[in-house]
């Protein structure tokens, strides 16, 4: 399998005369060609920080270090490191509010061909069949149609729908979709993340799915990495983390969820909040709502191991948590 992108030793911080904020801490992920992979954590855990870094569209108050690879070309994710370059030519990125994507006073062909031209992939005279494709390969009936119309004459689910044909207009190998049904209602939210499912199925597009509810997406993710407090704590097959979650705020994570492993519904709330990411962090970031707090807990967790692939950021062994539970 080929590997498109893989990121490594990301940190992101934002400083400021008071204070730094550490946003994105050491985080390392790779996407294979045609992979759903989610990209989980609650709240300022640093999800969105991480893919916008990776896209190169950090403002310059954001110190970013780190590496990337596109197709096994390396490139700096520092901003002295041209970073834009190789992100653009191969991934496009789309975020949870469709609307704020598109212009209210220009019609999706104007829009849509605007995009096109920009990318360099497309010459004048190729453009519209170009756009009535990739309006297709997202299922909107009508592309002609849909061409002519204003967003406002779009239901919100066809304006994601058509924000996605655009991110295809540039051909990209990877999207990164950011919360994308955040705000759509639930029948239309299942409708567009089947839709990134075949794309990814049938056209090999790889897709990094960021999201804080993973009952939403985890039947149609291969692989997961959870976030907490700008690092990655645990990661592996989705299956594999589904069934046998190593981590306790992974397995917290699963109790917020329902019906999840197919169990009863009993909805539990992670009590405590996020660390304050300005302050040093010392040992692991998770500890204070941790019930499985060890005296240990106050030096950096390791890396631990499982079959498959599966690694989770913990002091924990399997064993100790076998004896716990
Ligand atoms: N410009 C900034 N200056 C300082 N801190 C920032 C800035 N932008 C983001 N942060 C901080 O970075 C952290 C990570 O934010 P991020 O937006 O990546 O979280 P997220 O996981 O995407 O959360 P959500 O699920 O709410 O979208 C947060 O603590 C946030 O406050
Ligand atoms: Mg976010």
């Amino acid at each position: 399998m080929t590997t498109l992108l893989s990121v490594t030793g990301l940190n992101v911080s934002f400083p400021s005369i008071r204070k730094t904020v550490r946003a994105v801490r050491g985080v390392s992920l790779s996407l294979d060609e045609g992979e759903i992979v989610a990209l989980v954590g609650e709240s300022g855990s640093g999800k969105t920080m991480t893919a916008m870094a990776t896209m190169g569209l950090l403002p310059d108050s954001a110190e970013v270090t780190g590496e990337c690879q596109w197709l096994g070309r390396s490139q700096s994710l520092s901003p002295r490191g041209n970073r834009k370059s190789l992100a653009g030519q191969h991934a496009a990125i789309i975020f949870q509010n469709p609307l704020t994507a598109l212009n209210p006073f220009f019609t999706i062909e104007q829009q849509l061909t605007d995009v096109a031209l920009a990318s360099g992939k497309v010459s004048r005279k190729t453009v519209l069949p170009v756009l009535l494709d990739k309006l297709s390969r997202v299922q909107l009936p009508d592309p002609a149609q849909v061409l002519k119309k204003y967003p406002h004459q779009l239901s919100g689910g066809q304006i994601q729908r058509v924000v996605i044909a655009m991110a295809l207009v540039c051909q990209p190998r990877v999207l990164i979709a950011d919360e994308p049904t955040t705000a759509l209602d639930v029948i239309v939210q299942a409708e567009i993340l089947q839709l990134l499912q075949s794309l990814a199925r049938e056209e090999g597009l790889s897709v990094l799915l960021i999201t804080h509810d993973l009952g939403v997406v985890a039947s149609l993710c291969d692989r997961v990495e959870v976030m907490y407090a700008g690092e990655i704590i645990e990661s592996g097959q989705m299956s594999d983390v589904l069934r046998s979650p190593a981590h306790p705020y992974t397995r917290k994570l699963m109790a917020t969820v329902p019906d999840i492993r197919g169990g009863a519904t009993v909805l539990e709330y992670i009590s405590g909040q996020v660390p304050d990411l300005s302050r040093p962090i010392r040992g692991c970031a998770f500890k204070e709502r941790c019930d499985r707090r060890l005296p240990v807990c106050d030096e950096s967790p390791p890396v631990r191991a499982l079959n498959d692939g599966q690694r989770y950021r913990c002091h924990l062994t399997s064993e100790q948590e076998v004896e716990f539970s």
